[in-house]
């Protein structure tokens, strides 16, 4: 196993690159599956998640190719409708086959998904948007059996636009007869770039980014070639180590208008922030002051995904902050964690009451998710002394080489094996 070992207390300064949107990559790789023919995905990352994903389209006899970080898909030989619990249990976007898989193949079976430990998770919003559309769901064993029952598109209505759900909605409507209305859908920027992605490939999708997307299905889709957004949670990460850590650190190739609401705290609290064309420059001092209230919430709202981040931000800003997660119930694993380096910080329900400190201390720390463990590396960045960070196969399934991208930053992070 590997751990990170940080030595705290260093700026951050120079350029880094911001890769390929993993939230993107993953639905779009699961689309793939709609595609009789090659695809190409430029801007591709092999993020762990991603790698996973894969390894599932090669399981339905599909073949998935990298040149560099371009990912070439290849379903045009699926001959299997079965995604096994293997595979499905490792990540979330595993649901994401569902749709797509039943709509070229007219049945699917499919195991529960995986994914981070941050909250229950559910699937009814994807299952009963299935049913909706006419198709047949039977959950049974561990597994989701699905068939088609009705051809035609409809209208379905989301309780909660939930992204996932809305994602595989789309890519089940393109191939239904018709036309096809998801309300109350999700808006963020990745689903757009999933509606960019199934467009290129032919099909007619509009709506994505609003609160009603329309598909018209029918289509035979064809192969596209398209280049997936740059993350905008890396790039939020990134953002947030400036300010905790102090320095002048340039994005390059990073969309500043998905994230406008962290853009906003940051300049208000502890950054100077400049922006031009695809390129945010950070400036900072490394003393935060007060972040008021973080309420995170579906897009345009400040995201859940940042929200580990910014907590470790409120850890080391002047006075008393309120973090607010609305979307996940458990996801405050890594508050926990940073308790250890000596943060003060109070749970009440969903709200984490953070009183800033100027100093956290290097402790021995386990990654719990995703986005935590990015939050304690952030967190051992700015500390006083050494941290060792466990797990960190967690945080590698969204973030690529993280390490090296802040040890050229001027970060003390290395990445070694567990003693
Ligand atoms: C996607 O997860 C992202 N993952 C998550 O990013 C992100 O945090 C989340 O959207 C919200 O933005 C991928 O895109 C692979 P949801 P998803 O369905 O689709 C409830 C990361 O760190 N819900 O929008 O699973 C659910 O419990 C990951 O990169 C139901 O109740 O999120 C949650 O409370 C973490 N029933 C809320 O909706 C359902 O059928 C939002 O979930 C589906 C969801």
């Amino acid at each position: 196993m590997e751990q990170f070992f940080v030595v705290g207390g260093k700026p951050l300064n120079g350029e880094v690159e911001i890769f390929g949107a993993k939230n993107s990559l993953l639905p779009i790789i699961a689309s793939s599956i709609l595609v009789d023919d090659e695809v190409c995905i430029e801007n591709a990352v092999p993020y762990s998640d991603v790698l996973a994903m894969c390894k599932i389209i090669e399981g339905l006899g599909g073949k998935a190719k990298w040149q560099g970080q371009r990912l070439i898909l290849d379903c045009r030989n699926l001959s299997a409708d079965t995604v096994s619990h293997e595979v499905a249990s490792v990540v979330r976007s595993s649901i994401f086959t569902l749709g797509p898989i039943l709509a070229r193949m007219k049945s699917a079976k499919v195991a529960y998904p995986g994914g981070c430990d941050i909250g229950l998770r559910p699937i009814d919003l994807h299952l009963g948007g299935l049913r909706t559309l006419g198709a047949k769901v039977v959950e049974k064993n561990g597994y989701i059996y699905a068939g088609v029952l009705n051809k035609n598109g409809g209208d379905v209505t989301l309780s909660f636009p939930s992204v996932g759900a809305t994602e595989n909605l789309m890519m089940y409507a393109t191939s239904l007869q018709g036309q096809t209305r998801i309300f109350n859908c999700a808006q963020e920027p990745e689903i757009v770039d999933l509606q960019n992605f199934i467009n290129a490939c032919g099909g007619q999708v509009s709506g994505a980014g609003e609160s009603v997307i329309t598909i018209t299905g029918g289509k035979k889709l064809h192969g596209a070639s398209h280049y997936v957004i740059p993350d905008r949670i890396e790039a939020g990460t990134y953002m947030i180590a400036v300010a905790m850590c102090g320095g002048r650190v340039v994005l390059k190739n990073a969309i500043a208008s998905h994230n406008d609401k962290l853009i906003a705290k940051l300049m208000q609290t502890a950054c100077k922030i400049k922006v031009k064309d695809d390129t945010i420059e950070v400036l900072a001092d490394g003393h935060p002051k007060n972040l008021g209230e973080v309420e995170t919430g579906v897009y345009p709202a400040f995201p859940t995904d940042l929200q580990s981040q910014i907590t470790a931000l409120a850890c080391v800003s002047e006075g008393y902050s309120l973090i607010i997660e609305n979307l996940f119930e458990a996801r405050n694993k890594h508050i926990g964690e940073l308790l250890k380096m000596g943060a003060d910080i109070r749970m009440r329900g969903g709200i984490a009451i953070v009183k800033g400190r100027d100093m956290l201390y290097g402790a021995d720390l386990v990654t719990p998710d995703l986005r935590g463990g990015a939050s304690l590396v952030l967190a051992s960045l700015r500390a006083e002394g050494y941290s060792t960070i466990k797990n960190i196969g967690l945080i590698d399934r969204g973030y690529y080489k993280i390490e090296e991208k802040l040890a050229s930053l001027g970060a003390e992070i290395k990445r070694i094996k567990e003693g």
